[in-house]
């Protein structure tokens, strides 16, 4: 059971890593950007709420399953807080651009840039308390 948040947090950041190359890879002049926005678009909203259920495994296996540890006191508590807070920013951003402003269509990709870096963070720091 104590691997369970760890396993399903490795999957989860993957497959945001793979939402990420969706997005990256539609930009510049690639002939392919319809498609590939679409299926970013698409997966987007999925892998976030992956995020955020990962979050709650995370916390509720803390609480039940280590005696070693205390809840919100890791660094990986807090990346991982920000991790859903940047990713929810994403997702109130890419609905401003799909509704036509380019502000928040630029704002967007940087906050996935940043989401994407916070999940690399997000995967050291939870090795580093993984029993
Ligand atoms: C979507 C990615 C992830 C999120 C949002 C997330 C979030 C969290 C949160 C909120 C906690 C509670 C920490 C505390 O109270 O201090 C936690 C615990 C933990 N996380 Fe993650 N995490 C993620 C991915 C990972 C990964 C990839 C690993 C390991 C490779 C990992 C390993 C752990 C471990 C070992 C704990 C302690 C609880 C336990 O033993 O299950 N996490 N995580
Ligand atoms: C909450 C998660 C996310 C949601 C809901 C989301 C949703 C969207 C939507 C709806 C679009 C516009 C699609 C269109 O114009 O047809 C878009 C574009 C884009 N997204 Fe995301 N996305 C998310 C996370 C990310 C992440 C993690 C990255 C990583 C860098 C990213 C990078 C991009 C890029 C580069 C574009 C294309 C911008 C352009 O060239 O116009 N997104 N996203």
């Amino acid at each position: 059971m104590i691997y369970l948040h760890p396993l399903l947090g490795g999957v989860v950041l993957t497959l945001l890593l793979y939402t990420a190359s969706l997005g990256i890879r539609s930009r510049g002049r690639s002939r392919h950007r319809a498609r590939l926005l679409a299926s970013h678009a698409r997966i987007a909203p999925v892998v976030f709420a992956l995020v955020a259920a990962t979050w709650v495994a995370g916390a509720v296996s803390t609480v039940l399953l280590r005696d070693d540890m205390k809840l919100a006191e890791s660094t990986h508590f807090q990346l991982g807080t920000s991790l859903v807070a940047v990713l929810g920013a994403g997702l109130w951003t890419s609905r401003a651009a799909l509704r036509g402003s380019e502000n928040a269509r630029e704002i967007h990709v940087w906050l996935g840039v940043a989401a994407t870096l916070l999940g690399f963070a997000q995967a050291f720091t939870g090795l580093r308390i993984t029993p």
